[in-house]
């Protein structure tokens, strides 16, 4: 039903006098017509464009077609840049940079006469970051995943993001492929707009914008040149005009039931780690009280039903055309694992959505009976190493590693790790311990937690060791990786505290991670542990690392959490 009450727009072009000029005249030096100031929905179209994020860079097309929806119905469309993050092309890593775009997109909406607004996102970092700031602010909003990219074909083969490249440059390290071959595979990988289309970060981000309700059904899988992405951006042009009419906040949708829904959905599509992280800092931002022993309860008993990279051969191209997330959701209705009254974007529940789902490739989506890996979702370990948690996900492991016993081989840095490397002659019972990875360590939590082997296992045929860190793994990685151990090296975190040698316990099944030294040892060693000098002292860096919440947390700034919501009471003259 239409809300009666007076638009947040009106406040700036609803008025009279010098105000109403300022706030008007300006805008209408592009030929903005008198008339499109009358009261009707200003929808903000925050884009995500940029050259230096390729994930994003069909944007333009996707907003035009976000603007002819929101014409369509009726609405007064604005589109606004904010800071871009590209995975591939950031350093020292676009996770260091999410938190500051948040504050970026949170500002540009509370700041502006935008009543409602569409998110365009892709590439990892984009989806979190927009859905943050978007947070904070708790307007009516609308995301729109850019899609994935066509699939990679290189010799016959299918050749996926990422997780192609990991095993491209493994096998070019043990001799197995020669230089030319190496480039040519990286020609083939990337060959359309959109992002990286294994079931990595942006696919799983894209699921679960899909999921959270947030996003138009169909969101995570229709490829990003596909025309019925396109599709997608129109309707939630035309969609978000209805929003702000019924005045559904974002909060209405972003609700304790979607989260707990969104996680079961990562575990049925075998989705990123990073999922966590990102799920609990944009609950703690909109209000939702969530942790980690959520994720590790609501996974339980959840299969994985997609067999895609990184952990299965399909990718996000042959997804969608057996029918996408609706298919997931819908076999997640049926076990009882879906909250089936949870409100999405487009007026309808999830159930509503997604229950008529049809599956038409039964071998890329498996049935809940017959899952492509059991049991699976996001374990959260705890032990002496990390008492404040650390994840495993299980469905990227060797199983035979996900319970082990091994000596620690220690790098104290990310530096350590290349310089030692290739000369390593370890075997393959041995544990390998990263540290000064983590928010404040590296700083932003790099993807490094999937350290490569050294070359002499890999020319054995050992393709994986447990590995474990403080760092993030790229969405597209896979192996036996212990991530977001925390507290972090950096803050004190015992991780800090191992030693070359020392024996370290692994049990997935008893969510167990343990440091086999004494207390009056590891007292010992704390005494004598220095904190690493922070690698930068000034700007933003700085700020980063005087604020970042550890993983547990979300690895949020400490003054972002919460929201402030919209108003805004003094005027700019
Ligand atoms: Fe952008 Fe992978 S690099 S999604």
């Amino acid at each position: 039903m239409a809300s009666k009450k007076k638009r947040r727009s009106a406040e700036w072009f609803g008025r009279e006098g010098k105000m109403g000029f300022i706030y008007r005249s300006w805008v209408k030096n592009r030929g903005v017509p008198h008339d499109q100031f009358d009261g009707r929905p200003v929808i903000g179209i925050c884009n995500t464009y940029s050259e230096l994020t390729p994930c994003n860079s069909h944007f333009r097309t996707l907003a035009e077609h976000v603007k002819a929806g929101v014409l369509e119905a009726g609405g007064f469309p604005l589109e606004f840049p904010v800071m871009s993050l590209g995975e591939a092309l950031l350093r020292p890593t676009a996770m260091l940079y999410r938190n500051l775009a948040s504050m970026d997109v949170e500002e540009s909406i509370r700041g502006n006469p935008i009543d409602g607004v569409v998110l365009l996102m892709g590439c990892d970092k984009t989806t979190p970051s927009l859905l943050m700031g978007a947070s904070s602010v708790d307007l009516p909003t609308i995301g729109v995943s850019g899609g994935p990219m066509l699939s990679g074909w290189y010799r016959g083969e299918r050749i996926g993001s990422g997780t192609n490249t990991w095993s491209l440059s493994e096998d070019l390290r043990a001799g197995k492929i020669t230089r030319e071959e190496f480039h040519e595979a990286e020609t083939c990988m990337h060959r359309s707009h959109g992002h990286c289309m294994t079931m990595g970060t942006a696919s799983t981000m894209a699921s679960m914008v899909e999921a959270l309700g947030v996003g138009m059904p169909g969101n995570a899988a229709y490829p990003a040149v596909d025309a019925r992405r396109n599709v997608i951006a129109r309707m939630a042009g035309r969609r978000i005009v209805e929003l702000v009419k019924e005045d559904v906040k974002l909060s209405q949708i972003l609700t304790r039931k979607a989260f707990e829904n969104a996680i079961r959905v990562n575990a049925a599509i075998g989705g990123s780690t990073n999922a966590v992280i990102h799920l609990i800092a944009i609950a703690r931002r909109i209000g939702v009280k969530l942790d980690l022993e959520d994720w590790d309860r609501l996974g339980r008993g959840v299969h994985t039903l997609v067999n895609l990279m990184p952990n299965g051969k399909y990718l996000m191209e042959d997804f969608c055309y057996a029918g996408g997330l609706p298919v997931v959701i819908r076999e997640l209705g049926e076990q009882g694992l879906i909250d089936k009254d949870a409100l999405t974007a487009n007026g309808a529940t999830i159930w509503e959505n997604n229950r008529e789902a049809r599956n038409d490739n039964p071998d890329v989506i498996m049935p809940f009976a017959k899952p492509f890996k059991r049991d699976t979702g996001i374990a959260v370990l705890r032990g002496n190493l990390c008492p404040d948690g650390a994840i495993i996900k299980p469905s990227a492991a060797t199983p035979k590693l996900m319970k082990h016993k091994g000596r620690a081989v220690v790098f104290e840095n990310i530096e350590d790790f290349h310089r030692r490397i290739d000369d390593l002659d370890i075997d393959a019972s041995a544990v390998m311990v990263l540290k000064n990875c983590g928010p404040r360590g590296y700083p932003g939590m790099a993807e490094v937690g999937n350290m490569p082997l050294p070359e002499k296992l890999l020319k054995k045929g050992i393709t994986d060791v447990v590995r474990i860190s403080d760092a993030r793994m790229s969405g597209t990685a896979y192996g036996t990786v212990v991530l977001h151990a925390a507290p972090e090296a950096a803050a004190g975190g015992p991780l800090a505290l191992v030693r070359e040698g020392d024996l370290i316990e692994l049990d997935v099944s008893k969510r167990k991670l343990h440091l086999h030294v004494s207390d009056e040892e590891l007292e010992k060693r704390r005494k004598a542990w220095k904190p690493p000098k922070p690698p930068m002292q000034r700007g933003y860096w700085k700020l980063y690392v005087d604020h970042v919440n550890q993983a547990s947390e979300g690895a949020d700034l400490d003054f972002l959490v919460g929201k402030s919501g919209s108003d805004v009471p003094r005027d700019n003259h």
